[in-house]
């Protein structure tokens, strides 16, 4: 071996090399837009990277919400839609995919995660209620707040710290969850709101031994246990790799374990399902179930299509079936540890271990001269549109937005860009290249100055507001 210059991706780490479980049969080109254009480009999108023009972005890892690839399967499926308005037989596969997989009884489809979000927030929050959870996410508090409710963060202290190591830093600090009880008593707790993965904190699993905790702790209370099953799939491989016990467990069984200790569900079938478009509500309850089979005709569409045309309900069933393959579940994840693996070979600041759909960069450290309120995570995408055309997103003190009570900006512990990769768009060829660009960004970073908010949104800030530098 000693004579061999050149190494494999597999090499490089002292194992065989692995490649992504499938083949391109059709491409859309992409390219990179010259320095002056790119310059041109973030000015006018007022440093924010989600104004910017998908045409203006040579690798987009702005988000894996609705950017995955579908299949030669999917695409097949898209032409079986039944796009009668009642009664589809798309909606029958759907109903059917979710009972078998994530084993809840009513199925409510939505055009997105939100919807579903809104639907289950107004069918079980009362004015003055406290919903904890294991972490924020930005809509989901948001639909939290607007019924009424106040957030409450019960993580457990370890997934606020980015160079933790915990392999399980999504889990619910059971003591957090019980001072909470004590304080507001649990008639005043509609139900835990259960993330896996936990996004903001750097798509961080929970474990089966927390969720099963979980369940016993509020069968006790009579409090109810709703999963933000958005990206449970990878949570499903953490547990698998990771959690003693479940080794020889297929993915699909861990997710349908894992479901089973709560009572139902919203998702964002953008992500683990592998569609470009859609969501639901799955719930056990018959009398949750009818709430919001009553309201999803006001604000989505009719209970069997929810905002989704037919086809689009079909893709996301066969996304279902598609999504639980051990090698799909697999690659996934090791393409972004690959990439975070580089990153951390650089000494380049990341969340650690990397989660589950993202490499979510520290900011502070990154950036230890740029003081939060000058929106160092902002900057850091900014700075990395700039230098290589590559988009990612702030997932920082702009997403946490204003506290409702004070008006102030919230400054959360994590101050993170995140690069979010899409499922099976691109390959390692384009992790390189992100990489490199991380690294060039890094080596200059004593000169980056900050950022200045020049316009506001009032709700979801993060997604429009403008920013200028300083000088
Ligand atoms: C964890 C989580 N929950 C909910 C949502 C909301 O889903 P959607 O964007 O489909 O409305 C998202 C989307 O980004 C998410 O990441």
């Amino acid at each position: 071996m000693s004579h061999m210059k050149f190494k494999t991706m597999g090499q490089q780490f002292g194992r065989r090399s692995w490649a992504e479980p499938w083949k391109i049969k059709m491409v859309e080109p992409i390219h990179l837009l010259k320095a002056e254009g790119r310059k041109a480009a973030i000015e006018a999108a007022g440093y924010n990277t989600f104004l910017l023009k998908s045409e203006e972005v040579y690798i987009d890892l702005l988000t894996d919400s609705g950017t995955s690839a579908m299949s030669d399967r999917q695409w097949a499926g898209m032409m079986l839609g039944d796009e009668a308005y009642a009664g589809s037989k798309n909606f029958y596969h759907l109903e059917d995919a979710i009972q078998k997989y994530y084993g809840y009884q009513h199925i409510i489809p939505t055009h997105q995660g939100r919807g579903a979000e809104h639907l289950i927030s107004q069918a079980v929050i009362q004015k003055g209620d406290y919903i904890p959870g294991n972490m924020y996410f930005t809509t989901t508090r948001l639909h939290q707040e607007l019924a009424g409710g106040t957030f409450v963060d019960v993580i457990i202290d370890e997934a606020h710290n980015p160079t933790s190591h915990h392999p399980f830093k999504g889990n619910v600090d059971l003591d957090k969850l019980k001072t909470l009880i004590d304080k507001v008593g649990a008639e005043k707790i509609p139900y835990v709101s259960l993330a896996g993965t936990v996004n903001m904190a750097g798509g961080q699993p929970v474990s089966m031994a927390n969720v099963k905790a979980l369940r016993a702790f509020c069968n006790q209370h009579g409090i109810r246990v709703y999963l933000d099953a958005t990206r449970m799939v990878e949570n499903a491989f953490f547990i698998q790799e990771r959690e003693e016990g479940y080794k020889n467990h297929s993915i699909a069984q861990i997710l349908r374990e894992f479901c089973d200790y709560t009572d139902g569900a919203w998702m964002s079938a953008k992500k683990d399902n592998l569609v470009n478009i859609g969501g639901w509500l799955a719930v056990n309850d018959p009398v949750v179930a009818e709430k919001a089979r009553n309201m999803v005709v006001v604000y989505e569409g009719l209970h069997t299509y929810g905002g989704m045309a037919g086809r689009d309900m079909e893709a996301v069933a066969l996304g279902i079936e598609e999504m639980v393959d051990d090698d799909h579940a697999a690659s996934r994840v090791r393409q972004i540890r690959y990439l975070g693996k580089l990153l951390l070979d650089w000494d380049i600041p990341i969340v650690e271990p990397v989660g589950g759909h993202a490499i979510f960069v520290d900011a502070k450290r990154f950036y230890p001269h740029i003081p939060q309120d000058q929106f160092p995570a902002q900057t850091l995408a900014a700075m990395l549109y700039l230098d290589s055309g590559v988009r990612s997103m702030e997932r920082g003190i702009v997403s946490a937005g204003r506290d409702p009570k004070t008006g102030d900006h919230r400054y959360p512990a994590l101050e993170l860009t995140r690069l979010t990769i899409p499922r099976r768009v691109y390959t390692q060829a384009h992790m390189d290249v992100v990489a490199e660009a991380v690294k060039s960004i890094y080596d200059t970073r004593d000169q980056t100055t900050g950022l200045r908010m020049v316009y506001e949104p009032e709700y979801l800030r993060f997604f429009q507001a403008r920013f200028e530098p300083f000088e």
